[in-house]
Parts: structure tokens; C-alpha cells; sequence
């Protein structure tokens, strides 16, 4: 019954599955830059600084917050589609340790945030150029994986 329906959804949770990952990676590669600018450019108070955390919350909460829920709930729509996912092939583990990872760096990102509003960051702009590249090396991961399916 519900995978019949779920069956007839496909194409339609398979689009709004990937319009909800572009969204959520937009924002996975802008927060970490305005971390390195906010860092390096504003320090931790005056206009600024106050300037770049409202950027950081709105861009989080606004955008990256409903976007990584809405990624979840129609990724797993479709693990739970019948005949999408065959578990005994190595794509779906690869994506899903690629996907934790991925939902780990969004967490350690609004961790950041709070140092960054507290004024208590201890990390140098550098340590945000690196993580900047966690998404795209997962990106790549996730998207190999799914789209070609070894
Ligand atoms: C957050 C948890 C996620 C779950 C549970 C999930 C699950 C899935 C499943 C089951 C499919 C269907 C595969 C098929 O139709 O053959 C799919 C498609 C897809 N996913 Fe995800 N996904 C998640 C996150 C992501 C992320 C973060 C990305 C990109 C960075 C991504 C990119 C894609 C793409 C591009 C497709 C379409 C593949 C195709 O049409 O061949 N997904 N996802």
C-alpha cells in the first residue's frame, strides 16, 4: 500500500530530493567562507562583526536548517521506495557514511556559529579555508556514488 504510493511518487520525491541537496550545499560552501572572513576581516565585535553573525544565523536557519531536513525526509521517502535501494551493492552504504558525514559538518558548523556570536572562536581563518573543502570531497562521494551506483 504505502510503497505503491511511494512507487507513483518516484520522479516527483526524486526532484524535490535534489532541489532540497542543492540548497543545503549552497549553504554547506557559503557558511565556512563567511567564517574565514568574519575571522580574518571583523574579529570578535564592533558593526562588522555584528553584521556577519546576523549573515550566519539567517543563512542557517533560514536556508540550511529546513534544507538538510527536507533532503533527509525525501531521501528517505525514497530508501523506502520499493526497488530503489539494493542494499547488497556498495553505493547506498558509501552515500550513507558520506551523508552522516555530511549532517556531522552542518553540526560542527552551528557549533562554530556560537563561538563566532559568543566571541570565543579560537580557530584562525585557515582552519575554515580547509574544512571549506569537507563538503565538496563529500559532494563528490555522495553524487559518484548514487548517480553511477558500484
Ligand atoms: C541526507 C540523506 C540522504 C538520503 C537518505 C538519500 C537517499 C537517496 C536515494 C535513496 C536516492 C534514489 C536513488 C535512485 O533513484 O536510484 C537518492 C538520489 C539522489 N541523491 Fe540522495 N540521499 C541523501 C542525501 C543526498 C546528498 C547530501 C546528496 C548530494 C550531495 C544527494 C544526491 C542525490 C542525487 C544527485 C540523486 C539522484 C541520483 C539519480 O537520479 O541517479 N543525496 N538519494
Amino acid at each position: 500500500m504505502i510503497g505503491d504510493i511511494l512507487a507513483g511518487l518516484y520522479p516527483w520525491t526524486k526532484a524535490l530530493h535534489i532541489v532540497s541537496v542543492i540548497s543545503w550545499m549552497a549553504g554547506l560552501f557559503y557558511l565556512p567562507r563567511l567564517f574565514v572572513h568574519h575571522v580574518e576581516r571583523a574579529g570578535d565585535s564592533g558593526e562588522t562583526h555584528e553584521i556577519f553573525t546576523m549573515m550566519e544565523v539567517k543563512l542557517l536557519r533560514l536556508i540550511m536548517n529546513p534544507a538538510m531536513i527536507a533532503t533527509w525526509i525525501f531521501g528517505l521517502m525514497l530508501v523506502f521506495t520499493p526497488g530503489i535501494v539494493d542494499w547488497s551493492s556498495l553505493w547506498p552504504w558509501l552515500k550513507g557514511a558520506g551523508v552522516i558525514a555530511m549532517t556531522w559538518f552542518h553540526h560542527w558548523l552551528g557549533l562554530r556559529r556560537k563561538e563566532l556570536l559568543a566571541g570565543s572562536n579560537t580557530r584562525p581563518g585557515r582552519t575554515y579555508r580547509l574544512m571549506n573543502e569537507v563538503p565538496t570531497l563529500l559532494m563528490l562521494l555522495i553524487v559518484f556514488s548514487v548517480v553511477v551506483k558500484f
